[in-house]
């Protein structure tokens, strides 16, 4: 075969010399490689750093999670002692009081995305270590974020609410401490295990659209904020993140778990798109969503209402019937969101404070290894149109 160089081509045959990888969405489109995050899509595996997310939510730590994302490894007692101390003091977790005089002049009706996106940009002006892009200085930047993440959105519920923020508790864990900071009553047992296990379960996912928003925005070299800031922005959408406030819009809709299969199957003859269900990558049930289930249900439970559990199965079970199109993560998080208490709207940036952890592990490996990331458009625009001034036309 001839090698072409590319420059030898006319810009027509060059970007149809390209076009085979033109796919919509960037569907199945391998742009670059990984060691931190692996999804099998047939069988319903997610895999972080090696380690089946099965077994990291029935036995590990959001703590250790966000270490093993970073690192790349799982950590020793001792380098985990000291992580988790750092990561856990207030001095990490405290916001700047000018942030949160920031946070008070905006307008109550402010979503708490929108407060989010704002605030982390905001942050960075307060952070020793920006702009500095080396490591280390990365590492502490995320450790800053991923603390203080917890912070803001508990913050933002108070104020909204006319209330004064709680102060961080160092004494709780990162789950247990964000639910202590929105209610100011420390959580159940179960509430808060249930809170660290979602947490585990929306760490990383591969190049979704947040993340991939996060390793263009890092590519530029530019800094961790401004990545994170862009990976908010794109979660934000209800394609994205935003699927799990729907979900929960959805089932107030609903209401009565008995008028859930009329209110699917109806839904379905309109050809709605139904939120909480289908996924780019998963051709089966997404392995989280077994996981949130069964929590789900559990706080439920306890908290005297499965009625929000039972109108979710019902409609899975007639999506999967009647579409083959599975549950994803969005689906019951909502749910056991719900049951704690937590405001519909916050359910994104609770995915968010999560998913800090994968954002940040892939800022670092992409500025480990950089490229620009600059892709081209198959043009299909005119390309000789002759210039009218506009007081002729
Ligand atoms: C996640 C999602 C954006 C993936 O989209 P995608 O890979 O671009 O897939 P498409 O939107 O092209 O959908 C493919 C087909 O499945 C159908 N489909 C996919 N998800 C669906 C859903 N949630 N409800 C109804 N139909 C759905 C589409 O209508 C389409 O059918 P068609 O080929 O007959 O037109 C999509 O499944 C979706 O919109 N889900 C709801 C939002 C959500 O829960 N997002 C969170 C993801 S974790």
């Amino acid at each position: 075969m001839i090698q072409t160089n590319r420059f030898d081509l006319t810009p027509r045959e060059e970007i149809d010399a390209m076009s085979t990888v033109n796919k919509a969405g960037l569907e199945d489109v391998v742009v670059s490689t990984s060691d931190i995050c692996f999804i099998d899509g047939r069988e319903g595996r997610l895999i972080y750093r090696g380690y089946d997310v099965d077994d990291l939510a029935a036995q590990s730590t959001f703590e250790e999670v966000v270490y093993l994302l970073w690192y790349g490894a799982l950590p020793t007692k001792k380098e985990y002692d000291a992580f988790y101390k750092t990561l856990s003091a207030t001095a990490t977790r405290k916001l700047p009081p000018k942030l949160v005089a920031l946070l008070r002049g905006l307008p109550k009706k402010t979503t708490p995305m929108e407060v989010l996106r704002t605030g982390v940009s905001a942050l960075s002006a307060f952070d020793p270590d920006d702009p500095d892009n080396s490591r280390e200085a990365e590492i502490r930047k995320a450790m800053r974020l991923t603390a203080q993440m917890p912070t803001l959105v508990a913050a933002w519920e108070r104020i909204r609410r006319g209330k004064a923020p709680i102060a961080p508790n160092p004494k709780l864990n990162l789950a247990a401490n964000f639910l202590y900071m929105m209610s100011g009553k420390k959580p159940t047992e179960l509430a808060a295990k249930t809170f660290d296990v979602a947490l585990i379960l929306h760490a990383d996912h591969e190049f979704n659209a947040s993340t991939f928003a996060a390793r263009v925005t890092a590519a530029t070299l530019s800094d961790m904020y401004s990545a994170i800031t862009s990976a908010i922005g794109a979660l934000k959408g209800p394609l994205h993140g935003g699927a799990n406030e729907q979900v929960m819009i959805m089932v107030d809709k609903i209401k009565d778990p008995a008028k859930a299969e009329a209110w699917i199957r109806k839904a379905i003859a309109d050809k709605a798109r139904i939120m909480g269900f289908g996924h780019r990558v998963y051709r089966v049930e997404d392995p989280r969503a077994k996981h949130l289930r069964r929590l789900a249900a559990e706080l439920g439970r306890q908290a005297g209402d499965e009625s929000k559990v039972k109108i979710l199965n019902t409609v899975a079970r007639v999506m999967t019937e009647e579409k083959h199109i599975y549950p994803n993560v969005d689906l019951y998080s909502g749910a056991g969101y719900a049951a704690m208490g937590i405001p519909t709207d916050q359910f994104t940036p609770i995915f968010a404070m999560s998913r800090v952890a994968g954002w940040a592990a892939h800022v670092l490996e992409q500025h480990g290894n950089n490229r620009l990331i600059r892709p081209r458009a198959e043009y299909t625009g005119a390309t000789r149109a002759t210039y009218v001034p506009i007081s002729q036309r």
